[in-house]
């Protein structure tokens, strides 16, 4: 059979076929790295009582964390980040991924009631710390002053960048700093809109800051 000329000659396609094997070889050991299959897995936490919470997640490391209230067992890879954590291991997609890099504040929590940027955090850095998020912050029909102010003054367009703007409020409003409206702008310049709708923010913060229980 004459041979099919849109196929490189048979000493390359051989070289090839080898290369591809070593490649795949290699992939096998990361992806298993990956799974965890390589790294010696970490000690579970202790069995409790059966009404404890299961553990969540696949990776190497076990590591419990108090969110909203809530003792959450997870397994994880060490890099993982607090934002993927609570996304997708703890299911809590309020607190939204913008840009992963620390330059858009949509994936803004709280940590012991500091506001962090979550995607430039590792999830295992966080034992033992009070982690809020925008659904630990209040109820439906029992809104956190800050949601309610929110509403009130309109401050949201598509509503992406809100749950990071709120908790970050609620950091500025814990640090007790900003009182001007200079201050708010200021001090919540890590928090991008995309929507420009700033006016109706700092509006919304405002309310909050001069009326904080109401
Ligand atoms: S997603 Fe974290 S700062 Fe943008
Ligand atoms: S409301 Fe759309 S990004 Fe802020």
């Amino acid at each position: 059979m004459a041979a099919d000329p849109s196929l490189p000659p048979f000493s390359w396609r051989n070289d090839l076929e080898q290369r591809t094997g070593e490649s795949r070889q290699v992939l096998l050991k990361q992806s298993s790295l990956l799974a965890g299959q390589a790294l010696p897995p970490a000690a579970l936490p202790p069995a409790g009582d059966p009404g404890e919470p299961a553990t969540r997640g696949l990776g190497p490391e076990a590591v419990e964390l108090l969110i909203n209230g809530q003792p959450t067992r997870l397994r994880v890879a060490p890099w993982t980040t607090l934002l993927d954590v609570l996304r997708e291991y703890a299911h809590l997609p309020g607190t939204k991924k913008g840009c992963d890099h620390g330059q858009c504040g949509s994936c803004t929590v709280l940590v012991d009631g500091k506001r962090i940027n979550s995607c430039l955090t590792l999830a295992v850095m966080h034992e033992d710390a009070r982690i809020t998020t925008i659904e630990g912050l209040g109820k439906v029909g029992q809104l956190s002053p800050l949601q309610q102010a929110f509403i009130d003054h309109d401050a949201f367009q598509c509503g992406y960048c809100t749950p990071g703007q709120i908790c970050s409020a609620q950091g500025l409003l814990n640090e007790g700093k900003a009182k001007t409206p200079d201050e708010i702008r200021e001090l919540m310049s890590g928090n991008l809109c995309r929507c420009g709708a700033y006016p109706h923010i700092l509006a919304a913060v405002q309310q909050a800051v001069n009326h904080p229980t109401s």
